[in-house]
């Protein structure tokens, strides 16, 4: 695939009040999105996930730091989540976090990752566009 692809991609924000959502777009489909919530100062990373043709074009590189850059504005002093690839993604996604400076740790079956005080980031290159969610 042609790895212009990435300039191609158009990423919205989208408000739905409980909690937020960065979504990639390529043609109007959503091809990558990235769910958290904030409350009292601690960001929730429900889930970063690329739709696997479109992986390995910084799509979801983009998407965490778009999330990270909303958290410093927010003054947000923890983002915290838990994951649950299976198989060989698991090591694809520790990889992933840790480049991105998470720490990650298990508690019995479970995966978290952690990050303290997240910085602002240049995201002067990407598209960026915002939209109302309906609640889900
Ligand atoms: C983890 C995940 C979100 C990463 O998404 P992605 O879009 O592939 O992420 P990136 O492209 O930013 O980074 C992935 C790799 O591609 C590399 N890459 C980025 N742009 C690239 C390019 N133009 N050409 C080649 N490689 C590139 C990055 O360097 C990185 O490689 P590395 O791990 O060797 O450092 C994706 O693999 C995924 O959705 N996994 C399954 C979902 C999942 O389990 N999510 C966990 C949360 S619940």
């Amino acid at each position: 695939m042609d790895k212009k692809i990435e300039e191609l991609i158009t990423y919205n924000f989208v408000d739905y009040k409980t909690y937020q959502s960065y979504e990639a777009l390529l043609n109007e489909q959503v091809i990558g999105t990235c769910n958290y919530s904030v409350d009292k100062g601690k960001a929730w990373l429900y889930i970063v996930r690329v739709a696997e043709p479109f992986r390995k074009y910084g799509i979801g590189g983009n998407l965490i730091r778009l999330m990270e850059n909303d958290c410093a504005l927010r003054r947000v002093r923890e983002i915290e989540g838990k994951y649950f690839p299976q198989g060989e993604e698991d090591s694809v996604v520790r990889k992933f976090y840790a480049k991105h400076g998470y720490s990650i740790y298990d508690e019995g079956y479970e995966h978290f990752v952690s990050k303290f005080s997240p910085e602002k980031q240049d995201i002067s290159g990407l598209k960026i566009t915002k939209s109302k969610g309906m609640e889900k």
